[in-house]
């Protein structure tokens, strides 16, 4: 299981409600892989997960650089490296020649849990700071 809990909050109630959205997009994406359901629903989650993906990382760096966060262009390099793979796979999808492996999913789900981690819980505190919660 792919699940959020609390030892990945942010501790700002709107990044987490999004981080629980990526981690739940990728939780189906993978039971949708594990039940064989084919191209189309894998096609449908990964677009979803776009979604979410550019709307998260648009509304962190926003609040980011609201707050003038010290930090904000390591976070932006960080959201470059899974945006360039993600677009790519999408584009191969289209292609009809994508696929959704279990390298991929371990490969998402480690960037999110580590980029949560080791990166996003470094700005809590300051826009904890800055009276974003
Ligand atoms: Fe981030
Ligand atoms: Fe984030």
């Amino acid at each position: 299981m792919f699940e959020w809990d609390e030892s990945y909050s942010v501790k700002v109630h709107l990044l987490d409600s999004q981080h629980k959205r990526l981690f739940a997009v990728l939780q189906e994406l993978q039971d949708a892989m594990i039940a064989g359901h084919g191209k189309q629903a894998a096609g449908r989650l990964l677009e979803r997960l776009i979604d979410y993906t550019v709307n998260h990382f648009a509304t962190e760096k926003a609040l980011l650089e609201k707050c003038k966060f010290p930090g904000l262009a390591a976070q932006r390099s960080q959201h470059h490296d899974l945006t360039q793979p993600v677009l790519a796979l999408k584009k191969e999808f289209d292609t009809g020649v994508g696929n959704v492996t279990p390298q991929l999913m371990s490969f998402l789900q480690d960037w999110l849990k580590n980029h949560i981690k080791k990166m996003d819980q470094g700005y809590s505190d300051f826009l904890n700071a800055h009276g974003v919660r």
